[in-house]
């Protein structure tokens, strides 16, 4: 499961890529401007969020810990953000919906079973999810390569690695209480429907590998909007140019992500391609990006770069599994934190106010 977070695809370059360009990314610090009030709430797809974080979508995190999706769904609504509910979550968009009094905005696959998908924006819109999340960079899979060494993926391990898999188990006793045993059903709730009988999330694994649907067009989009009506966000757009026709074929916004280095390596960090997407479309649909977001920082250093708000995965991946949902809630109090330290020393009231000016090195807008 650790490496499951932790790692990307092929090398990991791009995946390092995303968090050494935050790095390398400098904050402009200017002094003696009147700095008393910083306000950190913004609203987005027509959602007020008390700071711009959202919690990403992010696969198998009921695996993490006991029921995790309904764990970051309540510390994101204590903190006063959305939460993503994966397709691929272990709760159903139900269950978590139903633990909190903000319903989750809900990302979808486009799958070859179109009738599937079209019953999970149903379901998403029946418990009242305001935003859907196309994540359309999954045509096909990245070879995640630590998956394949610890048997997740692929075929013909040997008996060794059910052995290794046996004594990982044994090593984490508490992983077996929280999870394997309080933490069931461990199924894809979601996708319950479409493989009766699951028991295991490896028994969803042919049905979900025989969905990713390489024949997905910009056209696609057209049947999307027939069946939501709401705000819809396209995720996985890294060219400007597929950032246009997102926004011609009617999506409300983009996210510019690179799914965190898990799935083409050696493609651009996300920080490195923002600025130009933001360019060509930022003034037509919301832009929102992710990638590499481990601190308020580098929260504050994407909307410099100019999205209007930034999607975090392992950063609540690794404080679920950590500690639950209060380990989520001291996390997100740690970026708002960070957050309020950036605005006051950049000489900003608001995070609207922030633009590349407060980069350094960069061009002023002032
Ligand atoms: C363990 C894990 C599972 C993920 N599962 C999904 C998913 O089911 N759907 C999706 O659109 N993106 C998924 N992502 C990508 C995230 O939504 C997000 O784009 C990425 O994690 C951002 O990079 P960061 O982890 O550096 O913050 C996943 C990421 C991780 C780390």
């Amino acid at each position: 499961m650790f490496d499951y977070i932790d790692g990307g695809a092929y090398e990991e370059a791009t995946m390092r890529a995303n968090v050494a360009d935050l790095e390398d990314t400098l904050l402009n610090q200017v002094v003696m401007r009147d700095v008393s009030v910083r306000d950190q709430s913004c609203r987005i797809l027509g959602q007020d969020l008390s700071m711009p974080v959202i919690l990403g979508p992010v696969g198998l995190a009921g695996m993490f810990a006991r029921r995790a999706e309904v764990q970051a769904a309540r510390a994101a609504e204590g903190a006063g953000i959305p939460f993503v509910e994966s397709t691929v979550s272990i709760c159903g968009i139900e269950e978590v919906a139903g633990a909190t009094s903000r319903p989750p905005w809900f990302q979808l696959y486009v799958m070859r079973d179109r009738g599937y998908a079209e019953d999970l924006i149903a379901r998403a819109s029946a418990v009242g999810s305001p935003v859907l999340v196309l994540t359309v960079d999954l045509a096909v899979v990245g070879a995640r390569h630590r998956d394949t060494r610890n048997a997740m993926v692929g075929e013909g391990h040997g008996r060794w690695a059910g052995v290794r898999r046996g004594l990982d188990l044994l090593a984490h006793p508490g992983w077996i209480a929280d999870v394997a045993v309080k933490g069931k059903p461990l199924t894809f709730g979601n996708l319950e429907d479409a493989v009766p009988g699951a028991r295991r999330p490896d028994d969803f694994k042919e049905w979900v590998d025989s969905q990713f649907d390489p024949s997905v067009t910009w056209e696609d989009i057209a049947w999307v909007r027939e069946h939501w009506k709401g705000p819809l966000v396209v995720k996985g757009i890294l060219d400007p140019e597929d950032a246009r026709r997102a926004a011609e074929a009617g999506a409300d916004g983009v996210i510019v992500s690179n799914h965190g280095g898990r799935q083409l390596d050696s493609v651009p960090s996300t920080a490195r391609v923002l600025p130009e997407i933001a360019e060509a479309v930022g003034d037509r649909v919301e832009v929102l990006a992710d990638g590499g977001v481990r601190t308020g920082l580098d929260v504050v250093k994407l909307i410099a770069l100019g999205a209007d708000a930034v999607l975090i995965g392992r950063a609540w991946a690794w404080a679920v599994a950590a500690g639950g949902e209060e380990a989520v809630s001291r996390m997100l109090e740690g970026l708002r934190s960070d957050i309020d330290v950036a605005l006051a020393l950049t000489g900003r009231n608001a995070i609207s106010d922030l633009d590349p000016s407060n980069l350094f090195g960069r061009d002023s807008e002032d």
